[in-house]
């Protein structure tokens, strides 16, 4: 085979997509210590990647005890919502170019929830929220011979609010569940919301009247911090503020 000249391993250096990183990872180990502590990762990486790509080069080429959720890694499991650079983003969704890389970049988790380990909070109150409003198509009477149709209006009030994706950017990124861990949360609302004004629901004022609690939908200030964060571009604020109006005129 032959060997490489000198020109061409520098003109390959030159081209060489790859820029020195540093990930900048707030670690707790509940094993080891009580405390969290940030720790620094120096990374070769394509800006072109995602931050998802650098946890996993750190997980498997640096540190193997580096704790987080992933699973599609491609925006659709909700599982990977962590707070990069201060802002809760999906990391696979969220590219190293795009987050000024000259700079380290912070990651750490989720807030609002207790952190189990590194970047793995406790999911269960947020889910338990996401139950209590009854997240399922409930009707009366028998079951039908044939689909439940619906006219493309009717299927247009709720469209917005079915893509969630039960990642947690939204109620983690609210300052009044940061204080009040009881407040069911923005993304609770939304799937309430994608029942409320499903014109083939029947539960809608059951719905509502849960949400009515004193921990419910008007614990809400209208910081738009849940629409800022939502990886799916859901109008959440908007979806909260329809949930309030449909409490007080009853009408969905
Ligand atoms: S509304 Fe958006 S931010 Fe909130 S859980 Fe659903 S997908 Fe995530
Ligand atoms: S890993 Fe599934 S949404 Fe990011």
């Amino acid at each position: 085979m032959a060997t490489p000249t000198l020109e061409k391993v520098e003109a390959e250096s030159a081209a060489s997509p790859y820029i020195t990183v540093t990930f900048r990872i707030r670690r707790f180990n509940p094993e080891v210590s009580d405390t969290a502590e940030w720790q620094d990762f120096q990374i070769e990486i394509d800006p072109k990647e995602r931050v998802l790509d650098g946890l996993h080069k750190i997980k498997w080429d640096l540190d193997g005890t580096l704790t987080f959720r992933r699973s599609c890694a491609h925006g659709i499991c909700g599982s990977d919502a962590m707070r990069i650079n201060g802002k809760n983003r999906l990391a696979c969704k969220t590219l190293i170019k795009d987050i000024n890389p000259e700079k380290p970049i912070t990651i750490e988790a989720i807030k609002g929830l207790t952190v189990m380990k590194d970047l793995v909070v406790d999911m269960e109150p947020f889910f338990q929220a996401y139950r209590d409003v009854m997240p399922f198509l409930v009707t009366k009477g028998n079951e039908p011979t044939r689909e439940r149709r619906q006219s493309p209006e009717d299927r247009e009030r709720f469209d917005d609010t079915t893509k969630c994706i039960l990642c947690a950017a939204c109620t983690s990124s609210c300052p009044v569940f940061w204080n009040d861990g009881q407040y069911f949360g923005p993304a609770a609302i939304v799937n309430a919301h994608r029942f409320i004004f499903d014109s083939r629901d029947e539960a809608g004022e059951q719905r509502l009247e849960i949400l009515n609690d004193k921990d419910g939908v008007w614990r809400c200030r209208t910081t738009f911090n849940c629409t800022d964060a939502c990886p799916r571009g859901i109008e959440v604020t908007k979806a909260i503020q329809e949930v309030k109006r449909a409490l007080i005129t009853r009408r969905f």
